[in-house]
């Protein structure tokens, strides 16, 4: 998988070294409340995170997350990039960034950057997304981008129930 411009980001593969900001972006409470505790807590954690997930994902799909980052200034953001999951037959697509960075457009420029990598590189008909009915920010990123409301589902029996959108190649 190869880096991936757009106007404002730079979105590249994570390497170890991103550890520090994998450290931050996990334990924010943002991060927890919306897509789930990791027990990530110190830089040996977010190291292992790193190579047991984007890592082996990159390795076994040719996609995984990736560390999105501003262009002006190499500044990491947040993380984006297309995940294949057990629980899901698609491939869904995952976000979150930083507080500080919220509000600006850069989780829809990611995202979109994403569908276009989905369409024409891991050529992929269809691409969801999961997320907490609750996520209003969320939410309003996938609709303005086209993703359409299924229905909800569980990703395990004890799950809380998720907003299920999808979205098919232009
Ligand atoms: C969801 C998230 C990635 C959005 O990132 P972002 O860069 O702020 O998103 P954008 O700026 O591209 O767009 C956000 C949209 O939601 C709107 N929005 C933001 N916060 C909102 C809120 N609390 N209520 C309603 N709308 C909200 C914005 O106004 C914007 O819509 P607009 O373009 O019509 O003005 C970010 O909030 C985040 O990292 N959250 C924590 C992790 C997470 O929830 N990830 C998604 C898991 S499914």
């Amino acid at each position: 998988m190869e880096t991936i411009e757009t106007e404002r980001l730079v979105i590249r593969k994570f390497s170890p070294a991103d550890a520090p900001f994998i450290l931050e972006l996990l334990n924010e409470p943002s991060f927890i409340k919306n897509i789930g505790d990791r027990n990530v807590r110190n830089l040996a954690d977010a190291e292992k995170y790193i190579l047991d997930g984007p890592t082996a994902s990159y390795a076994k799909n040719g996609f995984g997350l990736c560390l999105v980052t501003l262009k002006a200034t190499g500044v990491s953001m947040g993380m984006c990039g297309l995940i294949k999951r057990e629980a899901l037959e698609n491939v869904d697509v995952g976000y979150a960034f930083l507080p500080r960075f919220w509000s600006k457009g850069y989780a829809n420029e990611a995202v979109n950057a994403t569908l276009n990598y989905g369409w024409q590189v891991a050529k992929l008909n269809r691409i969801v997304a999961i997320t907490d009915p609750k996520n209003t920010a969320s939410n309003r990123v996938l609709e303005k981008l086209g993703f359409a409301f299924e229905k909800m589902i569980k990703l395990k029996a004890d799950d809380i129930d998720l907003k299920l959108y999808a979205i098919h190649k232009p």
